[in-house]
């Protein structure tokens, strides 16, 4: 019913992924393949390609009167996927999840303010705390059998009086943790143990496979509901990360009047109706493309971490509860970073993301976005497999 097999020319069409890859990277093989920024290579919804074609056939683009439908879609839309009882009056759309982070930023601290992530983190975490000129509090993520955990005392031993923020991302970007019940609970008391703002992403929520779980931290931890802000997108679950839309959903009243303050004062209170109009029609008619695009996508997660652990002996990618963002450390190949660098972006003429944008932790790991036709995979896992070629034949001489 949907063909997530099939190929579709993304060059010269303004997409990030495929014409910022040069410039970003320096790989300039014309047939280089784009593992990088977090978009996928597929067709959106019909409903969405409907909803836009309508907008476009009736070729009247004037200002978008927000009459509730687009929240009410929202609200529906995590309800039945989630679980998770959203008021329409606690949402407060943005243009996109990280200039919401920037607002909540704006609105709940000072300049100076520290604001706790937990890295190996989402790189645009660290750029906007940075940008507004807050600083950086980095709660390091430790690994056990084979998935993050939060080290939460360490945390508490490094808060000072200046720390107002947690920038939690979950499902966690980079590595695919969807955090428990508890861990999300005990991240929740220590934020009001502290007085701290408790920022929830949830933007990957709905990217979750198998018997893995998505537990909104509003539902983990209640009792926290008044210092909480959840963030949440359909761009990311949709492939809609052009239309810039996003939400931020507080309960606290007084929380949301001083954030909405800073969206009026952005003169950001009016939005994209091209973007409302593609996210609505994503949540009210997605479900079934969803809902085939899971099991896809957990099919080329297996296929990657099959085939990277193969090709590159030592390599060990994380296995992800969600997200189509493969983590890989290469530390244990022997090979230094710069070697398995150079190994994938000029044999494999592959971008990937280093891993040291994410923070520390990230030294010798790479993030490969596996959301791509397989053909296109599986071309770029034939890839991989070249440029390893001699660190398997060198190994294998070492054990005869
Ligand atoms: C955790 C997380 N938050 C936010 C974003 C981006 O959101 P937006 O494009 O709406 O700013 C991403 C994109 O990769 C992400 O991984």
């Amino acid at each position: 019913m949907f063909d997530f097999d099939r190929v579709i020319e993304r060059r010269g069409t303004h997409a990030s992924k495929w014409d910022n890859m040069a410039r970003l990277s320096g790989i300039t093989a014309p047939d280089a393949i784009p593992m990088w920024v977090a978009d996928m290579d597929f067709a959106a919804p019909p409903g969405v390609t409907a909803a836009l074609t309508a907008d476009v056939q009736r070729a009247t683009h004037g200002y978008y009167a927000d009459t509730g439908s687009w929240a009410a879609a929202l609200v529906d839309w995590m309800s039945r996927r989630h679980a998770m009882r959203i008021d329409p009056a606690w949402v407060s759309p943005t243009p996109g999840i990280v200039s919401g982070l920037g607002l909540i930023l704006q609105a709940v601290s000072a300049p100076g303010d520290e604001v706790v992530v937990f890295p190996p983190a989402y790189h645009a975490f660290r750029k906007i705390i940075v940008a507004n000129e807050r600083r950086i509090l980095d709660a390091q993520l430790a690994e056990q059998q084979g998935r993050y955990t939060m080290a939460l005392d360490a945390l508490r031993a490094k808060l000072t009086p200046r720390t107002k923020v947690v920038f939690l991302c979950s499902p966690h970007n980079p590595g695919g943790t969807a955090w428990s019940r508890d861990e999300l609970a005990a991240l929740a008391n220590l934020c009001a143990e502290r007085d701290l703002i408790l920022v929830s992403d949830e933007i990957h929520c709905d990217l979750v496979f198998g018997s893995a779980k998505h537990t909104p931290t509003m539902a983990a931890a209640p009792h926290v509901a008044d210092r909480l802000i959840t963030c949440v997108a359909a761009t990311k679950t949709f492939n809609l990360a052009g239309a810039h839309v996003g939400a931020c959903v507080v309960s606290n009243s007084a929380l949301k009047k001083k954030l909405d303050s800073r969206i009026a004062a952005s003169g950001l209170g009016s939005y994209n109706g091209f973007g409302m109009a593609a996210t609505e029609a994503a949540w009210r008619t997605g479900e079934a493309w969803l809902d085939a695009l899971l099991p896809y996508l957990e099919k080329n997660r297996d296929l990657f971490d099959a085939r990277i652990e193969a090709a590159a002996p030592g390599a060990r990618s994380m296995r992800l509860d969600g997200t189509y963002l493969a983590w890989v450390d290469f530390s244990a190949t022997g090979l230094a970073p710069e070697d398995v660098a150079a190994r994938v972006a000029k044999r494999a003429r592959i971008y990937a993301s280093p891993g040291e944008q994410f923070g520390p932790g990230g030294t010798n790991w790479l993030r490969f976005n596996f959301a791509t036709p397989r053909p296109i995979l599986e071309e770029a896992l034939d890839r991989l497999d070249e440029a390893f070629a001699d660190l398997r034949a060198g190994k294998a001489r070492a054990r005869s």
